[in-house]
């Protein structure tokens, strides 16, 4: 796979799964993301969603496409960046998305659930999170099994940790406010050798910026922006991509990143990069020009 273009699957047809996510569910590989298959609504940087695609993998290359596995809510303009996670409690897969208005004001997030990670996901309910603004989240688990939402909020301004109920389908009011004031996006959150990281870009619409990365010690307090982990050509604007989610494959850790094509947006590509660390836990992605899987 070329990175920075659109990808394939084994059907030969462009793969549809922006803003996504990659996840090991019953030893197979799943990889949920936004259906844009469709043209831009003339002159605008919108395309009517299509719904969640599921495409699912044994090698991380080959991409079977599983089918739209949640359609659009009625009423939902906006149906961005979707997350599934696992939840012990219940045995269900849970599907948490960035669901919104034609002009990103009403800023909620839709929740969903299937019995098998193939779907199909039916929807609980679309909410304001602790009544607060959301727009691009995530989802992560601790390894204590707790559960959480990572959200932008305040209007981008800062990014909120929701902790989520045992069924994993609402917050349960308890929730912290961090790095308040640095206006990030598109959060990708991953735990490794003892420490939180958090890769996010800057709020620049579908433009590329500087990513950054955050860590902390502690899941809910200490999170410091700590720089730019983008080594290679054009890493001052994440090689032309966001974040949205970063994956472990044995002992590695991946970052997936859209390359959006704001007028296009159905053709924008993927990559999927090493992420790399020293012995004191700073962390480098350096570019590279194809994705081979693992
Ligand atoms: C940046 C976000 O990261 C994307 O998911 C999308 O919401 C665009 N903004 C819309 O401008």
């Amino acid at each position: 796979m070329v990175n920075g273009k659109i990808w394939k699957d084994t059907d030969g047809n462009p793969i549809q799964a922006h803003g996504g996510m990659i996840a090991r569910f019953r030893d197979t590989w799943y990889w949920y993301g936004e259906n844009k298959g469709v043209p831009n609504i003339p002159g605008t940087t919108r395309v009517e969603p299509l719904g969640v695609s599921c495409y699912s993998s044994d090698d991380l290359l080959r991409w079977e496409n599983r089918g739209v596995v949640l359609p659009v809510p009625e009423g939902v303009a906006v149906m961005e960046r979707p997350k599934v996670m696992f939840v012990l409690q219940t045995g269900r897969y849970v599907m948490w998305f960035h669901a919104d208005s034609e002009d990103y004001t009403f800023a909620g997030c839709g929740v969903a659930a299937s019995d098998s990670p193939a779907g199909p996901f039916h929807m609980i309910h679309i909410i304001h999170p602790n009544r607060l603004d959301s727009r691009d989240m995530t989802l992560f688990t601790d390894k204590d099994g707790k559960q959480y939402l990572f959200h932008s909020s305040d209007y981008n301004k800062t990014m909120v940790i929701s902790e989520l109920t045992e069924d994993g389908t609402d917050v349960t009011g308890d929730y912290t406010k961090i790095l308040a004031e640095q206006e990030r996006e598109a959060p990708a959150v991953f735990l490794t050798r003892g420490t939180y990281y958090m890769i996010s870009s800057g709020c620049t619409g579908w433009l590329p910026n500087t990513a950054l990365y955050a860590q902390t010690q502690h899941l809910r307090s200490g999170w410091k922006l700590t720089g730019d982990p983008m080594s290679g050509p054009d890493s001052r604007r994440t090689f032309e991509g966001q974040s949205t989610w970063v994956f472990q494959a044995g002992e590695e850790f991946f970052l997936m990143l859209d390359h959006w094509h704001p007028y296009d947006l159905q053709s924008s590509g993927y990559s999927i990069l090493p992420v790399i660390f020293d012995e004191a836990g700073t962390m480098t992605i350096p570019w590279q020009d194809e994705w081979n899987g693992v």
